[in-house]
């Protein structure tokens, strides 16, 4: 696989059911760097691919490889590399609520064991830039939905990781919220040279970032070109 793919697939099948493929014949290869926008109807198995990418549901027909790894049959030690390059925003957000804001975006950073200084940089960094400084030290619970999607942008982005999944990022967001999000995600891209793969409803009709369009029809993913 050449050193530029990032994502590739030969005729990927995800299933939860036997004989029941949510994704089924794609066949599509998303390069370093790549800005994509994964759309389809409610249903149609936006987040299923998305976990996929990193090794939460098992590839049950065809080929995935992300990052070089070949995620059928991976071993766990592995699948914990990938994952250490792979940035996740879930659509329910999964923060940690014991955990204060802070420690909640570095958890990247905590488990690839970096300093505590560095960890107190990098945060107080992330945070001003989705703008929830001040609230460094609450709890997830006293955020509004918003708030908590943005926190969990900020851990997503604490590692720069080569490959930033999302999974309706802006969901919960007003308008500014959103733009806040989609420059950080530009941002990244630049900086660190992330591939970026987001899952929406409606690509925003004033973004500014050349994007590649994917959509799913019938189980297939295709670009839309
Ligand atoms: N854990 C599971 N077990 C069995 N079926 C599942 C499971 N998770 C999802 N599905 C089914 O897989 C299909 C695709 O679900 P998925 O969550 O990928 O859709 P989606 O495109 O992300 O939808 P939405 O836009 O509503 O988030 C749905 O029909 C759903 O019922
Ligand atoms: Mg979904």
């Amino acid at each position: 696989m050449s050193s530029n793919i990032v994502v590739a697939t030969r005729n990927l099948e995800l299933s939860y059911n036997p004989n029941e493929p949510i994704i089924k014949d794609t066949n599509i290869s998303i390069n370093k760097g790549d800005f994509i926008f994964l759309t389809g109807k409610s249903g149609s198995g936006k987040s299923t691919f998305l976990k996929a990418l990193y090794g939460e549901i098992p590839v049950t027909g065809g080929e995935l490889q992300v990052n070089g790894f070949n995620l059928k049959n991976i071993s766990k030690n592995s699948l914990n590399l990938l994952r250490r390059h792979t940035g996740v925003i879930f659509q329910d957000y999964k923060l940690i609520n014991e955990w204060t804001i802070e420690k909640n975006v570095i958890l990247p950073l905590i488990i690839a064991g970096y300093s505590k200084e560095v960890c107190t940089l990098q945060a107080k960094k992330l945070l001003k830039h989705v703008r929830l400084l001040d609230k460094a030290n609450k709890y997830p619970m006293e955020l509004s939905g918003g708030e908590q999607q943005r926190v969990a942008m900020a851990r997503a982005l604490a590692h720069n990781p080569k490959l930033i999944v999302a999974d309706e990022p802006t969901g919960n967001l007003d308008d500014f919220s959103s733009e806040v999000i989609w420059n950080l995600l530009k941002n990244v891209r630049q900086h660190v040279g992330s591939t970026i793969i987001v899952v929406t409803h409606k690509i925003p009709p004033t973004i500014s970032i050349d994007f590649k369009q994917y959509y799913i029809d019938s189980g297939t993913l295709h670009e839309i070109i």
